[in-house]
């Protein structure tokens, strides 16, 4: 465990709140009349795809994934495997995924590819963070919450080595 490390807080509580109040909104708008099926990934998403999901006025379904990307350090690499898959088809399903934070792109570019070859209705991705410094592949992302240069953010979802996940709010972490 690291003894060094310095935390800075980035995003709040309260401006998370109001940023998903917003995107919920918009999803609210784009889906009238259908049902999307949520795909949440594992783990990193979790509060946020409960937090939007709990404003939906849509109905919407739920389902899970987790991935697992291989790399060096913190930074994947064009490796990946689901190791959870969803447990409904979604052929014609109106697809969202929601996802913590793309970085590389590599993992989003992986799931959007696995999951077009399953030819939803439609497939869409809502991040709670674009993160554009690190970017190796084009991944377009149609709902960011919030748009980042740089940084290891956690909290809100996202960790350093399991730690922070449970935070409201959103700090960068330095580590010394
Ligand atoms: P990718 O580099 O876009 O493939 O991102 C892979 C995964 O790395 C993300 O889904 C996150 O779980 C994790 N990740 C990337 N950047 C950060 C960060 O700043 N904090 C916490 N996790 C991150
Ligand atoms: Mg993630």
């Amino acid at each position: 465990m690291n003894v060094n490390c310095e935390l800075r807080s980035v995003i709040g509580a309260r401006e998370i709140d109001r940023k998903v109040d917003l995107l919920a909104k918009r999803v609210n708008a784009d889906y009238a009349g259908r049902v999307p099926l949520l795909v949440c990934v594992l783990k990193g998403a979790f509060m946020f795809c409960a937090d939007l999901a709990r404003r939906l006025s849509v109905e919407a379904e739920i389902d899970f994934v987790r991935i697992r990307s291989y790399g060096a350090g913190d930074v994947s690499s064009g490796r990946a495997v689901l190791v959870k898959d969803v447990e409904c088809g979604i052929a014609g399903r109106d697809v969202l995924i929601v996802e913590d934070i793309v970085d590389t792109g590599f993992s989003m570019n992986f799931l959007l590819d696995e999951f077009a070859a399953r030819k939803p209705g439609s497939l869409r991705l809502a991040a709670l963070i674009d993160k554009r410094e690190r970017r190796q592949v084009e991944v377009n992302v149609d709902y960011p919450c919030f748009t980042v240069d740089q940084g290891f953010l956690v909290g809100y979802g996202l960790d350093y080595a399991e730690r922070y996940r449970t935070s409201p709010g959103i700090f960068s972490l330095k580590i010394g």
